[in-house]
């Protein structure tokens, strides 16, 4: 099976041209493609009109159309972000589709920064997508700083964590690695790059360096930190299923959930802000 990413500088607003950069893009044979987060739309929106302009149904917004109609011809999944309206609220979401429509769509469960401005948390479960090629989990940018996510697809099966992202941070791809190693899965991190400062808000760097690991943690791609890449790599998403990483240790079968319970609860903690830059 072939996996590719693309990584580029969406222009915001330029829903149109966005989509024709991926169209051009994209070159089979590839069997999987993982676009960046709001890869349709840019990133930093500066009022709820422009989210209203640029937020789109699925899935019978234009460009979940002509996602599938990319997908369609270049024979392959795509998993791409864009910003969806649902009736009055509006969600980072990420659809994945195929030549013949969409066969799911995530919303954002964990959202960054000022999306809380904009965005409602994701309501829609973390769910396996069967693409035939392999099983996929989707997660959006920062739900890789909650570990449980991707435990959360792997368990169900997910053979291919696919991260369509805008990170800003540098800590989320060598964190992919050890998601990788933690649940024996690829993953696959498709994040923009250039900047945008909209409206006098403060710029916003994005970091490129796109990547796909397998299911040891083996970097197989690392992309360009400020460069527009299309890279495929081959990957054997069976390689997923073998959970062994000893022969006497089963990294599923070995874990002691009862020592863990806490982890689903709501803590009482400090609640200080102590770091106001998103870029560290
Ligand atoms: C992010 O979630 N876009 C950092």
């Amino acid at each position: 099976m072939r996996v590719g990413v693309f990584q580029f500088e969406p222009k915001f607003g330029a829903v149109r041209e966005n989509l024709d950069r991926i169209a051009a893009a994209i070159r089979p044979p590839v069997d999987l493609v993982v676009l960046p987060e709001l890869c349709t739309s840019g990133y930093q929106f500066t009022n709820h009109y422009e989210l209203e302009e640029l937020a789109e149904e699925i899935p019978s917004g234009p460009s979940t159309v002509r996602l599938t109609e990319i997908a369609g011809k270049t024979d392959c999944t795509i998993v791409a972000g864009l910003p969806e309206q649902d009736g009055d609220r509006f969600y980072n979401s990420a659809v994945v589709v195929n030549g013949d429509g969409v066969l799911g769509t995530y919303r954002k469960i964990h959202l960054f920064y000022e999306e809380k401005d904009f965005f409602t948390p994701g309501n829609s479960p973390l769910e396996v997508f069967d693409i035939g090629a392999a099983k996929i989990g989707v997660l959006i940018c920062f739900d890789w700083i909650f570990p449980e996510a991707t435990r959360n697809l792997a368990l169900q099966g997910a053979e291919i964590i696919s991260l369509p992202s805008n990170l800003l941070m540098p800590y989320c791809q060598d964190a992919m690695v050890t998601r990788a190693i933690e649940n024996q899965v690829y993953t696959v991190v498709a994040n923009r790059i250039g900047f945008e400062a909209r409206g006098g808000k403060k710029p916003m760097y994005f970091t490129g360096n796109s990547q796909i690991a397998d299911c040891k943690g083996n970097v197989l791609y690392k992309g360009s930190g400020n460069k527009q890449e299309f890279h495929v790599e081959k990957v054997h998403p069976t390689l997923a299923h073998n959970k062994w990483i000893t022969e006497r240790n089963n990294i599923f079968e070995d874990r002691r959930p009862e020592f863990y319970e806490s982890i689903s609860l709501t803590l009482n903690h400090p609640n200080e802000l102590v770091n106001d830059d998103i870029s560290n």
